[in-house]
């Protein structure tokens, strides 16, 4: 047994006629920081809902610190360490803030007050102190992913998937976002990060995994897989289409 607390072997996933993700195979250990990258339509979200159980892998194995995962529902994988963002946020719009996370915090704490202080701390790590009490539908689009990360951090994850938590925001709010997954990394949080700004990649990543077409085409540290002609290629081809 491997010390990973993820690892897939040959997960695919098959819509109708489209291999999505095809064959992958890799491992995350614990307190590791890994990127994924690729053009659009590569497969990265698609794979990200395959290990949280918003999908079923067609084929393949996925474990969670050695447990076989591949039929669990998301909040089961949830309960196990295994938390999210979404790459269109769904905050709960009607709800406060506070609300939001609290929703998160119930997995773990049941008692009312206790979940209240868990999501005010968590509100407090991604910076939203002073928005615990309006409306999620009020915040801008940088708040909304902070509060994503917020509610997936009030599950109290040993590993938290991010997928594409920067797209849309200007260069404040992208440094900001930036130093929220530095100070996440050095509280021992596991993150597999889905990201196209191969720069922003490059301020956090160790590892890389590219993505393309549904097949993993390179993986290896980040100074190496980001100046790879292959990965560049595939880059490039995207901007053309
Ligand atoms: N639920 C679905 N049904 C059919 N096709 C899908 C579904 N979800 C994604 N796809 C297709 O799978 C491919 C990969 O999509 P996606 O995982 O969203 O890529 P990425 O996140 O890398 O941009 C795309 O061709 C997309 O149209
Ligand atoms: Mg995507």
């Amino acid at each position: 047994m491997s010390d990973a607390f993820l690892s897939l072997q040959g997960v695919t996933k098959r819509f109708l006629g489209l291999v999505a993700v095809d064959n992958v195979s890799f491992e995350v250990k614990r307190g590791e920081v890994v990127s994924i990258i690729g053009p659009n339509g590569a497969g990265k979200t698609t794979l990200f809902n395959l290990l949280t159980g918003q999908l079923r892998p067609t084929d393949g194995a996925i474990h969670l610190n050695g447990q076989l995962i591949n039929s669990l529902r998301p909040d089961a994988r949830a309960k196990l360490g295994l938390g999210r963002t979404f790459q269109v946020t769904k905050p709960l719009l009607s709800l406060t803030v506070l609300e939001n996370v609290m929703v998160g915090a119930f997995l773990k704490h049941p008692g009312l007050k206790e979940a209240e202080a868990c999501a005010r701390e968590m509100l407090a790590e991604v910076g939203l102190s002073q928005r615990v009490g309006i409306r999620a539908s009020e915040l801008t689009l940088s708040e909304r992913r902070k509060l994503e990360v917020g509610r997936a951090l009030a599950m109290d994850p040993t590993m938290v998937l991010l997928d594409e938590v920067m797209a849309g925001l200007n260069q404040s709010e992208v440094d900001d976002m930036i130093g929220l997954i530095r100070r996440l990394h050095q509280r021992g949080l596991t993150l597999l990060i889905i990201e196209h700004n191969l720069k922003v990649v490059r301020s956090f990543a160790e590892r890389v995994i590219v993505l393309d077409r549904g097949v993993k085409i390179a993986e290896g540290k980040a100074d190496a897989i980001l100046s790879s002609p292959e990965v560049i290629k595939a880059y490039l081809g995207d901007r053309r289409k």
